[in-house]
């Protein structure tokens, strides 16, 4: 047989309130609107200190990191290349290529006066290989006449646009000349290409040779 319960009297209720109440404000697990001035500033000051100390230690993983791959002292292509020394280019000679720089080094003879010769200019000059047109690597062939009298020119493989030794553009439908690397050049002639610092060619190219007492004329 079912018995019916009796709901508790409002003077109990009231009794386990005040027992709740109490033991939150003797220090449990009460909410922040229950801890006193103190524990407050002591549980801030937790959290604080773990978000700063997480804090601290991914900015240290990633500088870390970022710092491990850094690049310094690039030897390949987007960084120096060391080029050998000025006494092993002579004057008119044809083109070296540095492949791990993606360049063409050569210098330039004004003596060399044939249509796929120096333009004029004499000196170190430095050629991106990378054709302007669409990309395709330029050698120099020594083979190739563009005029009866005159073999030797840098001619694209991919649309035959074909330029003189300078990089000047003559034919093809490149959209401007080769593009020319800085050359740094210390007191004994090392030579050092920048490959990271690249200009747009242009019918100007000869005048971008640069010259040193040791080079040979
Ligand atoms: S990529 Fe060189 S001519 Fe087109």
């Amino acid at each position: 047989m079912a018995t019916a319960t009796r709901p508790p009297e409002p003077r109990a209720l009231d009794g386990w309130r005040d027992t709740l109440r109490g033991r939150a404000d003797r220090g449990g697990h009460g909410t922040s609107e229950s801890l006193t001035p103190e524990q407050l500033s002591r549980r801030r000051f937790i959290v604080s200190s773990f978000w700063t100390g997480l804090g601290v230690t991914v900015a240290g993983a990633l500088g870390g990191a970022v710092d491990y791959l850094y690049p310094r002292n690039v030897a390949g292509f987007g960084g120096p290349v060391p080029a050998g020394n000025v006494a092993d280019f002579p004057a008119g000679g044809d083109p070296t290529q540095f492949r791990v720089g993606q360049f063409w080094l050569m210098n330039l003879d004004p003596a060399e006066t044939r249509p796929g010769g120096s333009g004029g200019a004499a000196g170190l000059l430095a050629l991106w290989r990378k054709c302007p047109h669409l990309g395709c690597a330029v050698p120099w062939n020594t083979t190739v006449t563009v005029d009866r009298d005159s073999e030797g020119w840098f001619r694209c493989p991919c649309h035959a646009s074909t330029y003189n030794k300078a990089g000047v553009l003559v034919a093809g439908p490149a959209p401007r000349s080769m593009d020319t690397m800085q050359i740094d050049l210390d007191d004994a002639g090392e030579i050092t290409v920048q490959t990271g610092m690249i200009s747009n060619g242009g019918t100007d190219n000869p005048s971008r040779a640069i010259t040193h007492p040791l080079l040979p004329t």
